[in-house]
């Protein structure tokens, strides 16, 4: 498994660290506030799980799977396929999703979420790949940038393989040039 990773971005005492910074950011900002974590499945589950230990406040932690047609026509078109259990109407929300790519799944479950009525929504991902963003959308807090090259492990997956990598790293381009 090691073997098909090109480079590692971020060793796993690097994401630890940098979660670390986050939950305190987060920890200040959500005293009291009892906000519902919506966990983007399944590629955020490793970076939830790890980061929700380290949140010092109250909160409800709900999880959403979502995935995107790639028809060719709807690029962008993004389906709910597991939705929440938890009534988010007036609660403070904070998406936890594993990178941000083109934007548009975390785009349309901002709109979403805004229409059954969140508080307030706060965009919280591990990984932020910003040269292909497509739609208009950014998150409030951001683990790493990464370049424009397919990344795994840290629960990012290439065909549901290496999300049990503990590591951020590229995946060599022969292991899906093929
Ligand atoms: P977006 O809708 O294009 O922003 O990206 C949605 C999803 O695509 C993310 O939640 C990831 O699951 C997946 N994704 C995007 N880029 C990568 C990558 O480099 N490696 C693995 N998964 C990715
Ligand atoms: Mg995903």
């Amino acid at each position: 498994m090691n073997n098909d990773i090109e480079q590692v971005l971020f060793s796993q005492q690097q994401v630890e660290q940098r979660l670390d910074e986050l939950a305190s950011e987060l920890t200040s900002k959500y005293q009291d506030q009892f906000p519902v974590i919506v966990s983007v499945m399944t590629g955020a589950a490793v970076f939830t799980v790890d980061m929700i230990k380290r949140l010092n406040f109250k909160l409800n932690l709900d999880y959403v799977d979502v995935s995107s047609y790639a028809d060719g026509t709807q690029s962008g078109k993004v389906r709910l396929i597991k939705d929440l259990s938890t009534d988010i109407k007036d609660r403070p929300v904070i998406i936890m999703e594993d990178i941000i790519d083109t934007g548009h799944t975390l785009k349309f479950l901002v709109e979403l979420l805004k229409g059954r009525g969140a508080k307030s929504i706060d965009i919280c991902a591990l990984l932020d790949k910003p040269a292909r963003r497509e739609a208009k959308i950014e998150a409030d807090y951001v683990g790493f940038k990464v370049p424009n090259e397919f990344i795994v492990g840290y629960g990012l997956d290439y065909s549901g393989i290496y999300r049990n990598l503990p590591y951020v790293g590229i995946l060599k381009r022969a292991v899906y040039e093929k």
